[in-house]
Order: structure tokens, then sequence, then C-alpha cells
């Protein structure tokens, strides 16, 4: 079964219960928060607070995508505001084993994220460790911006991958994803397509869920 993961980046951050809960209800699977700290990619977005305010509003899992340089600093802070999946990138984490070690241990789910230019092997020695692993499909820190479909061989020798060494790590796409990109994602091995533009800025956000996960299932 193919998740939907809507991120809240492209909703009304002035009403984002609502937003969630439109998704929510369109049987949405995760609900992905996008952290931006303005250093590892060039736009702030939202931290805790927020994320702690939304918590009480749904009971969608908090897939949080941390594109926040160390983010082994703010871990504890970010799991007390109700992430329920953490995912730091890669190429954020000087010790990236430790950091998916300490996610573990804090008792959530641990993701790990790659850019577009960052190759598998930067994740090959951790894959047993994490429950996810988020390939970019656009280079990180803003919505709305074109699939680069020259990602699709790397979803694929990543399902190959985790299949050739039994692990049951999901994979999950994140940037530029529609009714159309999210077919050849699929087709190439992930599990769990994240929508911005495509939920949230349609009239219809729940129809939207449900376009893409009949799409995804053909
Ligand atoms: C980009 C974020 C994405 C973004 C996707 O840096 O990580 O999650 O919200 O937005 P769309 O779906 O509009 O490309
Ligand atoms: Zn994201």
């Amino acid at each position: 079964m193919i998740k939907i993961a809507p991120s809240i980046l492209a909703a009304d951050f002035a009403r984002l219960a609502e937003a969630v809960q439109k998704v929510e209800a369109a049987g949405a699977s995760y609900l992905h928060i996008d952290v931006m700290d303005g250093h590892f990619v060039p736009n702030i977005t939202i931290g805790p607070p927020v994320i702690a305010a939304l918590r009480p509003h749904t009971r969608l899992v908090f897939d949080v995508h941390l594109m926040i340089a160390a983010p082994e600093r703010y871990l504890s802070d970010f799991i007390r505001a109700g992430a329920d999946i953490l995912t730091v990138h890669a190429e954020a984490c000087i010790h990236l084993h430790r950091t998916l070690g300490a996610i573990k241990m804090a008792g959530v789910r641990a993701g790990v994220a790659l850019n577009p230019a960052t190759p598998l092997t930067a994740v090959e020695h951790v894959l047993d460790l994490v429950d996810l692993v988020l390939v970019m499909t656009v280079n990180p820190g803003f919505g709305g911006q074109k699939f680069i479909k020259g990602m699709l061989p790397k979803i694929a020798a990543l399902r190959a991958l985790i299949e050739r060494r039994g692990l049951k790590a999901e994979i999950e796409v994140d940037g530029g994803i529609n009714t159309q990109t999210a077919a050849l994602a699929v087709e190439a091995g992930a599990a769990v397509l994240v929508a911005g533009s495509a939920v949230f800025l349609s009239d219809d956000p729940g129809a939207a869920v449900r376009a893409l996960a009949a799409v995804s299932s053909t």
C-alpha cells in the first residue's frame, strides 16, 4: 500500500488544524512537516512550538523532515513536540550513525534524507538503522519546484539494495510530486509520497490526496 504524506509547507499557516483535518479525513497516512533553519537550506519555516500546537488536532503520524544543520542538537525538542518519525539529512550530520542511533534510542522512527546530488553510498552503512529513506526529488528549501526525473534510477537502486539486504526501510520521495510524477516514483519503488503544492494549493485537498493514492496504485 502506498502512503500519502501531505506537506503542510503549502498549507495556510494561519489555518493549519483545518488543513490537517481535511487530509486526515481523505485517508492520508503521514503529515509531512518541513523544518528549515536558513542555514542548511536557504529558507526558514517552523519549529517545535508549531508542531506541539498541531499535535492535539490530529491522529496522523507526524513525519518531521529536518532540513537543519547539526540536527542532533534538537532531537529531544522535536520528540517532545510530537514527532513520530524524525528524518535528518545525511549531509547535515557529521556523525550520522550516532544521530540515527539517538533517534531510535528515544523511541521514535528514524529517517535519513538524501539531497539530489548525494549518492546512495552515503546511507549504505546505516540502512539497517533506519525506518525510512527520503529521496529528495528537488533541492530542498522550497515547495513548488519541478520533479527531477534523474532521481528515478536512484530510487530504483535503493529499492534493489533494501530488498537484497532484506531490510524494512520505507522509501519516501519528496519534491514535485503530482499525479504524473507520483506514478513514475512508485514504479521506481517509492512507497511514501510527499506532496505539498499538489495537495494544499488545490481547491480540494481531500480530493487531491485521493487522486494521488489512486494514481499510485494503478
Ligand atoms: C522541500 C520540502 C518539501 C516540499 C514539497 O524542501 O522538503 O517537502 O514541501 O513541496 P512540493 O510538493 O510543492 O514540491
Ligand atoms: Zn520535505
